[in-house]
């Protein structure tokens, strides 16, 4: 079929703007087929692009030629029409989309360029494995699902721009290509060419840089940067991410909180979502005890409830065990759910189990009794008093765990957010944010049998846990913090250290030497001695909070190229092989998966 050419024909319209206020208006669309209709006298198209369809007509009766030459489309056709619109009859009407009241009657019909049968309908509604759909992205992208999302990413980043830009930010690029830096995830090496057997890192994040421009005296950064991370992957987690990085000099917590804020507050205004600021504040300690959790869902409650003190004296030995061990005995008291059957009761147990819980115990209030077998070993006034303690009404499931402090926090944490879910507690259409602050400064690591910085080695202890870094490193609390929406982290900073001493101390507290140090972060320990300002920042998680605002489950949805679990990208199918040529010239040798 002989294809036509553009020539000097324009478009005067997208395919999602038509109303029936340009009826009788001679109109240019392009775009691809969506739908072709046969009804043989007339021929219906449903004509696509980014910003939606528009129903096009061919009428033996309008242009016998056009309506010949529609007979060879299909599906994925790239065409341009000339033609009239035509408000339609009511009964006609679509209300399902924003061009249905009118469509477009065709004089003249250029066909640009044919298509293979796409391997799946490009439409919203399909079951297609994620794996094809990602193998022909170019054609996934094409659901209008998708056009929005991106729609939706680009105004948000646009936004975010525009914000911090009114703020004074600049916007500042830093390298690519640059050496290990501190999160702690595993870096994307890249072979150097010119050294052979040197390597560069790419950036985790870019916040050695951002911290070397505050030293600079850039006072406010912002880069809306792409960071590398060889990590395990998940649904919120892809190998390379984008994150709204920002640094500012003499900022203090409070500060950072105040400008990411309505930053925020933009963002959402983008979805047309009002936000309520200041958002809620909670320190690690309390997230923690409460919720058993440092990114808290706070769209539902079903808070923690600590009994420990009513057990300080019990012959019940998991209880006994966890409270003469320093642990705890916690519940969550969940309305109505007395008559949950055994099998739910075991569904929840299995979920405590997962973090570690060697059980869930449960206790049944109703109107005159409690059901429990807790009752044989503890007796009916205690558990009256747990009951009590829970506040717990006539109809509520008690559920309790204990254990040492993380194993509880996790494990009830676990089957609090599994409840959330079963019972329909979270409200889909809510969004919670709140900054959890204060988290601890090192945490103990089991397989290097030594203290690591929770957040990165750069986050300023506060001053008044300082003396304490070597006597009780675990006290010790950072001026570090998280952005969390709905139980998801979509942010994270800190106040860094401007001052050398505190700097060789922290390293020192983590076990790292001198030489060391020097080593890997030496260039950075020299700039902190010409005359660093105080300084802090944060990042946050672009595609989550995307994700998140387009109401998509993966962030994979939200990223154009993205790749699979297996950090795979299946339509440029890689990572792959190289020639031997190009491993010799960088000196690199392949000794075989299993060395
Ligand atoms: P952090 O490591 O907490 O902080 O990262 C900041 C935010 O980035 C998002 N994020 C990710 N998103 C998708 N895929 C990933 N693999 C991924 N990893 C992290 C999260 C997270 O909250 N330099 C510090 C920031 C600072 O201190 O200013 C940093 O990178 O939403």
């Amino acid at each position: 079929m002989p294809l036509d050419s553009l020539n000097n024909l324009e478009r005067t319209h997208t395919c999602g703007e038509l109303s029936i206020g340009q009826a009788g208006r001679e109109v240019v669309l392009m775009g691809w087929v969506a739908r072709r209709r046969d009804l043989g006298h007339l021929i219906f198209v449903d004509l696509r692009d980014r910003e939606g369809v528009t129903q096009i007509l061919f009428s033996p009766d309008h242009s016998a030629e056009a309506h010949e030459k529609a007979k060879n489309l299909r599906s994925e056709f790239v065409m341009a029409v000339r033609g009239k619109v035509l408000q339609r009859d009511e009964k006609t009407v679509n209300p399902a989309i924003a061009t249905g009241a009118v469509e477009v009657l065709v004089s003249e019909l250029f066909i640009l360029n044919e298509a293979m049968t796409p391997p799946f309908p490009i439409e919203d509604q399909i079951t297609t494995a994620e794996d094809l759909r990602l193998k022909y992205r170019y054609l996934d992208l094409r659901r209008p699902k998708m056009a929005r999302n991106f729609k939706l990413r680009h105004r948000i980043t646009m936004a975010v721009r525009r914000y911090l830009d009114a703020q004074g930010f600049y916007e500042i690029e830093t390298p690519f290509l640059t050496k290990s830096t501190p999160e702690g995830a595993r870096d994307y090496l890249v072979p150097s060419r010119l050294h052979p057997g040197s390597f560069y890192a790419l950036p985790q994040s870019p916040q050695i840089f951002k911290q070397l421009l505050m030293i600079a005296g850039m006072d406010k950064y912002f880069q809306i940067v792409r960071c590398f991370r060889d990590e395990d992957l998940r649904a919120d987690r892809q190998p390379e991410f984008t994150q709204v990085d920002i640094e500012m000099s003499f900022a203090q917590p409070e500060i950072v909180f105040r400008l990411v804020e309505p930053l925020i507050a933009e963002i959402f205004a983008v979805k047309g979502i009002k936000v309520q600021t200041p958002f809620l504040r909670m320190s690690y300690r309390d997230a923690l005890e409460r919720f058993g959790s440092d990114k808290p869902d706070l769209r539902f409650s079903l808070e923690f409830i600590d009994l420990t003190s009513l057990f300080k004296e019990t012959d019940f030995l998991p209880f006994k065990n966890a409270v003469e061990s320093g642990g705890r005995v916690k519940g969550i008291c969940v309305p109505g759910c007395a008559g949950y059957s055994r099998k739910q009761l075991d569904d929840l147990t299995g979920v405590a189990r997962i973090f570690g819980a060697t059980t869930l115990a449960y206790m049944k209030v109703f109107e005159n009794e409690v059901q429990s077998p807790l009752l044989k070993s503890l007796g009916e006034a205690k558990c009256h008093e747990m009951a009590l303690a829970a506040r717990a009404r006539p109809g509520d499931l008690l559920l309790v765990v204990s254990g040492n402090e993380k194993v509880v926090a996790e494990s009830l944490g676990g089957v609090r957010l599994q409840i959330g879910k079963q019972e329909k507690l979270i409200d889909s259409d809510a969004y919670e944010l709140l900054w959890v602050t204060h988290f601890p400064m090192f945490e103990y690591d089991e397989t290097e049998q030594r203290y690591v910085a929770c957040h990165h080695p750069f986050t300023s202890p506060v001053e008044e846990d300082i003396d304490r870094i070597f006597s009780d490193p675990a006290s010790v609390r950072a001026k570090a913090y998280d952005l969390v929406l709905n139980g998801m982290e979509i942010g994270g900073g800190s106040i860094r250290i401007h001052r050398q001493d505190i700097q060789a101390t922290v390293f020192k507290a983590l076990g790292l030497s001198d030489e060391e140090a020097k080593m890997r972060f030496g260039f950075f320990l020299e700039a902190l001695e010409y005359g660093t300002p105080p300084h802090g920042g944060i990042a946050l998680g672009l595609d989550r909070i995307v994700m998140l605002l387009a109401g998509e489950n993966s962030i994979r949805d939200v990223i154009a190229f993205p790749k699979t679990a297996r950090a795979v990208d299946m339509m440029a199918e890689c990572p792959t092989p190289v020639d031997k040529k190009q491993l010799n010239e960088l000196g690199i040798v392949f000794l075989g998966p299993d060395t």
